[in-house]
């Protein structure tokens, strides 16, 4: 029987499918090419099935009708992975209406085909851990480069309350619960990944969506630019930029997906929080410094930044202008605590905390020695994985090679997630194998072939 990926032209679906394709699987991807690159992705698996392998369903999976007519055509399928989404944070804002059709009513609609038409199959729905809001009330402390919640060391687990916050935590969120009640009432083989930031080739990032491929692609941007001894153009980021993700590649994704399906009826009806997990951990900040030392990049270039407001190594702001702020030592925060001290987002939020005002003094900048070789507290230890990610040695973290101007925090953003992925071992025996320096150096392969005409 043949497997049936919605979202199949994506990143993820597609990853997804070709690795399917290369087992001797038939495939069945149902998409309807709304996400740039998506056709891209349809003509590189049309390129690696054999003949009869893949069949592409052009469908909305918001419109019931085309779908139970897939499932009427092509079903039934052994195993189903919904990745058809409405995936950036910024659209189910501006349309929210789209997103709660396309996540919520799409996904309604492959619960109930499957349901009807097949309702033995296994079905895997990628969830967010979107769904668990902006994790306002935990206690943050803060380093050079990263916020941390000290309470827990390795990330959050399946029990952290749920919270659905912005259009797109809602949307998803209403889909994980459907996914899993799914089960519960009907019996229908249901397991939900509540992912982290996942990256890797088939990835066409975009300003709102993919930040791990968006900043390798500026950063090979400046890289250009400076060899061309032409003015960096600074991209954009919002908030410090120490908020910090756990990294997933591609590859463990689909090694994910392979193995839920081998272990069907062990987790069906259970809910993984799935990402890297802490030692594939980085922040912004932090992927900076790895660019830096990926891409060769000189920490103190001499090409001009277009804009004087920008952040960067090649501009270092001088003591007393507003830039002069957040990629130095910590300070001591805006009512006179230490940054090591915690505080919730939510007591920041009261005081009236926000990026302006956890500005670094003017004269740390330049003169105050970060707090270790790579920024980080004394107080907390690294792991192997953080270390070689980091590129870890006496040169580690440098000040960002990359020129950037900072946005305010975005709404509902949380500032530290990182999944505790320990249920995943266990019952799946899976782990990530693509260490974040590893995936990164590859990602940027990736956006260099992609960028390719
Ligand atoms: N990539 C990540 O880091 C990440 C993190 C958390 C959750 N997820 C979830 O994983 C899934 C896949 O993510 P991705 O990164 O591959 O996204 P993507 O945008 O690359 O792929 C989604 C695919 O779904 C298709 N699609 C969108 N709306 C559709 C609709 N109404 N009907 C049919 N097809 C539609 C798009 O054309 C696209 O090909 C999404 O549901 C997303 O919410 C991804």
């Amino acid at each position: 029987m043949p497997i049936l990926i919605t979202g199949g032209c994506g990143f993820l679906g597609s990853n997804i499918a070709s690795k399917f394709l290369s087992l001797g699987e038939r495939v069945v991807v149902m998409d309807a090419l709304f996400r740039h690159g998506s056709e891209q992705n349809l003509a590189w698996l049309e390129s690696l099935a054999k003949p009869g392998q893949l069949a592409h369903c052009r469908v909305d999976t918001a419109d019931a009708g085309p779908v139970e007519a897939v499932f009427q055509k092509h079903g039934p399928f052994d195993y189903i992975c919904h990745l058809a989404g409405q995936v950036a944070m910024t659209t189910s804002l501006s349309d929210p209406r789209r997103d709660m059709l396309t996540n919520v009513v799409g996904g309604f609609n492959i619960l109930e085909a499957a349901r009807k038409h097949c309702p033995d199959t296994f079905l895997a729905f990628s969830s967010t851990n979107k769904v668990y809001g902006d994790l306002g009330d935990f206690e943050y402390a803060e380093t050079a480069t990263r916020y941390t919640i000290p309470g827990h060391p390795n990330g959050f687990d399946e029990s952290l309350r749920l919270d659905f916050a912005s259009p797109y935590g809602c949307s998803k969120g209403a889909a994980d619960q459907y996914f899993r009640d799914w089960f519960r009432n009907y019996g229908l083989k249901t397991v939900v990944f509540r992912h982290s930031s996942i990256f890797g080739g088939r990835q066409f990032a975009t300003y709102d969506q993919g930040w791990i491929g968006w900043f390798c692609q500026k950063a090979i941007e400046q890289k250009a630019e400076r060899a061309a001894g032409k003015p960096v153009t600074p991209f954009t980021i919002s908030g410090t930029g120490k908020q910090v993700r756990d990294v997933l590649h591609a590859d463990d994704l689909t090694a994910l997906y392979q193995s839920a399906y081998e272990h069907r009826n062990a987790v069906a009806g259970e809910v993984f929080n799935i990402g890297g997990g802490i030692d594939n951990s980085l922040s912004l900040l932090e992927l900076f410094s790895l660019l830096g030392h990926l891409l060769d990049l000189p920490s103190h270039p001499k090409s001009k930044i277009q804009n004087p407001k920008s952040f960067s190594s090649a501009n270092p702001p001088s003591a007393g202008s507003p830039a002069a702020a957040d990629v130095s030592t910590p300070p001591p925060s805006a009512d006179g605590r230490s940054n090591q001290e915690p505080r919730t987002k939510n007591q920041e939020r009261a005081l009236g905390a926000s990026s302006s005002t956890f500005r670094f003094p003017p004269s740390s900048f330049s003169s105050a020695p970060p707090p270790s070789a790579d920024g980080r507290s004394n107080q907390e230890p690294r792991t192997k994985n953080q270390e070689r990610a980091l590129g870890a040695s006496s040169s580690a973290f440098r000040f960002p090679p990359l020129a950037f101007d900072k946005l305010p925090r975005r709404r509902s953003d949380q500032d530290f997630f990182v999944a505790d992925i320990r249920k995943a071992e266990r019952m799946l025996g899976w782990k990530p194998q693509v260490g974040s320096r590893e995936g990164v150096a590859r990602m940027i392969a990736w956006c260099q072939s992609a960028a390719k005409p």
